[in-house]
């Protein structure tokens, strides 16, 4: 199973990032237990802070692979070009945050991309990527 997880802005400070929110792991920590973990899966990462290169990423992937993780990050609460790109492809998206979004600022309560996701995941700290992968496999 081949499932890409597409990390949106400022997740690449992750470990040193508000971590009384975010928690004190790096993603490529992270990602590395993932893969351990998931030794059997195909799995891949991309991050950008760049709006068009995460649609760009969801195009390129988005008729092939099995599944997308897509944490747009901030962009979640205002892309409506991120939300089109989910909506255009095939690969169903799950959507992930690590804090939950709905206990956070008015703004964060709303989600452009969710609508079109095959669900979503908030809240559990770097473990939402995990069940995110776990929805995959249990669905196959
Ligand atoms: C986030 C939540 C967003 O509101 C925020 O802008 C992020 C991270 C999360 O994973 O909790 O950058 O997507």
């Amino acid at each position: 199973m081949k499932l890409q997880i597409i990390n949106g802005p400022n997740l690449n400070l992750l470990g040193t990032r508000e971590t009384k929110v975010y928690g004190n792991m790096t993603f490529d920590e992270y990602f590395k237990i993932l893969k351990n973990k998931y030794s059997n899966l195909d799995l891949h990462i991309f991050q950008s802070n760049v709006e068009g290169e995460i649609i760009n990423k969801i195009h390129e992937v988005g008729f092939e692979y099995d599944g997308i993780i897509l944490n747009a990050a901030a962009y979640t609460h205002t892309s409506v070009g991120i939300a089109d790109s989910v909506r255009s492809i095939n690969t169903p998206v799950i959507e992930v945050h690590i804090s939950n979004t709905i206990s956070r600022e008015d703004y964060r309560h709303v989600s452009y991309i969710g609508p079109h996701a095959k669900g979503i995941i908030m809240g559990f700290g770097l473990k939402s990527y995990d069940l995110a992968v776990e929805s995959f496999i249990s669905n196959d």
